[in-house]
């Protein structure tokens, strides 16, 4: 299973004094040294937390893969296309959220999201489309020419209740056959913490999870390399809640 790490909250956490440090650049550094495979950054519209700056320092530095969360507007394809990030995950995005709250509407965005993957993938770009584990929003990914989708897991995060949990897992676990079965590519994120992540790290189709909250702070505890080491750890032995 690989890790991506999401670091986003590093940068959240310079921008409360609008400082230097602590640098997500630096972070993500750490984290390739825990065992992170990919490191996943959100360069927002606004850019309230990761800005150009970084994106350009991370894909000069970073050694593994490099995944970069975008809004699908034409600002950001150029942005994309500039820097040359591994994957583009093309995420909703509304000013007013604190984190982004639900999947991409792969069917009501159709035009923009199949022109904006269409420009990616020209550019050499792999497009991954972070929606909800639904079948209709799978399918429409798949018309829209996507190579990868990362599956929604925070209503599998925040359910209430053993039934509730099971029943959203097993959205998750459908979602991810659906998908496997039209060969797209398949991640999963959001709201993944140390407690929740094994069941999800145990369906077979998934092959990627990108993890950015929990990571960061358990790492204000216990420092980053071991929290991602932790995490690493975890989910290569997964399947046991
Ligand atoms: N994947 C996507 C597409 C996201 O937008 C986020 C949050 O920025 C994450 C994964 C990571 O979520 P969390 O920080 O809750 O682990």
């Amino acid at each position: 299973m690989r890790l991506g790490v999401n670091i986003d909250h590093v940068a959240t956490l310079r921008q409360a004094r609008r400082g230097k440090y602590p640098d997500p650049v630096a972070a993500a550094a750490v984290a390739e040294l825990g065992g992170a495979d990919q490191i996943t950054l959100h360069v927002r519209e606004d850019r309230r937390h990761v800005n150009d700056r970084d994106l350009s320092l991370l894909r000069q530095t970073v050694n593994g893969t490099l995944n970069l969360e975008m809004a699908a507007v034409q600002a950001m394809v150029d942005l994309a296309l500039h820097e040359r990030p591994d994957t583009c995950t093309l995420v909703p995005e509304r000013r007013e959220e604190l984190t982004t709250e639900g999947g991409l509407d792969a069917i009501g965005h159709r035009d923009e999201v199949r022109r904006v993957t269409r420009a990616l993938r020209d550019g050499g770009i792999e497009v991954s489309l972070f929606i909800d584990p639904d079948l209709e929003q799978i399918k429409a990914s798949h018309r829209a020419d996507a190579q990868a989708v990362e599956l929604h897991t925070g209503r599998y995060c925040e359910a209430r209740g053993a039934e509730e949990r099971k029943r959203e897992l097993s959205r998750l676990v459908d979602a991810a056959k659906a998908a496997g079965k039209l060969g797209l590519r398949v991640a999963a994120g959001h709201g993944l913490d140390y407690w929740n992540v094994k069941p999800v790290a145990g369906i077979d189709e998934i092959g990627e999870l990108n993890i950015g909250y929990a990571i960061v702070c358990r790492a204000v505890l216990v420092g980053l390399e071991r929290a991602v080491r932790d995490m690493k750890e975890l989910i290569a032995r997964p399947g046991r809640a």
